[in-house]
């Protein structure tokens, strides 16, 4: 019988000392609670140094921890799942997608499904879900001037002219973003380079990326047209990043795959630099006109 008791307080032993040793900045309670799901939401390459590749944080797009109605905002995510993905090709819910912008957007690895920090954020985008419901319509209602993809190819040498005009005085002129090594974070994130979001990522599709900018950049100010945040994605999409592997394996039916989708292969005959930078009508029209449903 004495066994046991003395395992159970050599346990208990490890226990205090690994807590009194654990460096500050993870002293954040593995509690599965909402609010630790929006810690790791706002500090996500400190407290998951394992898991996110960049050492960005979920909230460099997902704005102000996703309570940011809008482009990008976490408050419907939850109304969204579980849902078929035609990128996975399988039924996809909450969690799923968390450890997709892990892979692709943090460019790192999936968390163990279960695990305290999968619960609290999957509990977290699950609370704004249940707010989202109870803000009614006219609380969600943003001012956002929707993006209307412009007729022709986007130009990414115009949009270096934008860039350097309106976006590098955060970001920088090499899209390195500015990060502060006291707090282990970035104050602007990085656009491009090893710290950035990877190939296979949503805010690596032109159209995607142009949609956030016009909706969401210069941060406090967006007050870009189409034409200009069209080439502005198209520039720094252009730009080198981390490759991700494995891609071609992304819409096992590739009729369902994004006009603007940065890789192949597709179920049509246009060359991949349409598919990266447009004209878009012609591949929308191509797909229409065979009733793809998509
Ligand atoms: C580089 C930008 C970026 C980062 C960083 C990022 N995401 Fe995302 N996230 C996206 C994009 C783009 C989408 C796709 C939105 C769409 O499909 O309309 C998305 C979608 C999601 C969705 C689904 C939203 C919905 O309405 O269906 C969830 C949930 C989510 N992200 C959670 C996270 C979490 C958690 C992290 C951090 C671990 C994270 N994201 C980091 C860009 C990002
Ligand atoms: C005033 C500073 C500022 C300016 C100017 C600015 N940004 Fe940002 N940008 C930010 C910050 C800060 C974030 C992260 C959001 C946060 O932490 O709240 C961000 C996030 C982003 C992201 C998503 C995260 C990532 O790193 O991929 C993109 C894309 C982006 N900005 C593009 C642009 C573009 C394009 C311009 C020029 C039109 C621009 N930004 C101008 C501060 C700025």
């Amino acid at each position: 019988m004495t066994r046991p008791i003395l395992l159970v307080c050599a346990a208990a032993g490890a226990v205090a000392v690994f807590l009194t040793i654990r460096p500050p900045a993870q002293q954040a309670p593995a509690i599965a609670t909402e609010e630790y799901g929006k810690r790791l939401l706002a500090q996500t390459a400190e407290l998951l140094p394992d898991y996110s590749g960049t050492r960005m944080s979920c909230g460099s797009c997902h704005l102000d921890t996703g309570l940011s109605p809008g482009t990008l905002s976490l408050l419907p995510a939850a109304s969204h799942y579980p849902r078929i993905s035609p990128r996975a090709g399988a039924s996809t819910n909450v969690e799923d997608r968390v450890n997709e912008c892990l892979e692709r957007s943090m460019n790192g690895r999936a968390l163990p499904m279960g695990s305290p920090e999968m619960i609290a954020l999957a509990a977290y985008i699950r609370a704004l879900g249940r707010r989202n419901e109870a803000m009614g319509a006219s609380l969600r209602r943003v001012g956002e001037q929707p993006f209307r993809t412009p007729d022709r190819a986007a130009d990414p040498e115009a949009g270096r002219k934008v860039f350097d005009q309106r976006c590098a005085s955060c970001h920088g002129t090499d899209g390195a973003g500015l990060h502060a090594a006291k707090r282990r974070a970035y104050v602007f994130p990085p656009l491009w380079g090893a710290d950035s979001f990877n190939d296979g990522a949503g805010m690596h599709r032109v159209l995607t990326a142009a949609r956030f900018i016009k909706a969401r950049m210069p941060l406090g100010k967006p007050d870009l047209d189409d034409d200009q945040a069209f080439d502005l994605a198209a520039y720094i999409n252009s730009q080198p990043r981390p490759h991700k592997a494995d891609l071609e394996r992304d819409y096992p039916d590739r009729a369902l795959k994004p006009v603007d989708s940065p890789y192949g292969p597709f179920a049509d005959p246009f060359p991949l630099a349409q598919h990266r930078y447009g004209p878009f009508a012609p591949i929308e029209a191509y797909y229409r006109e065979r009733n793809t449903p998509r």
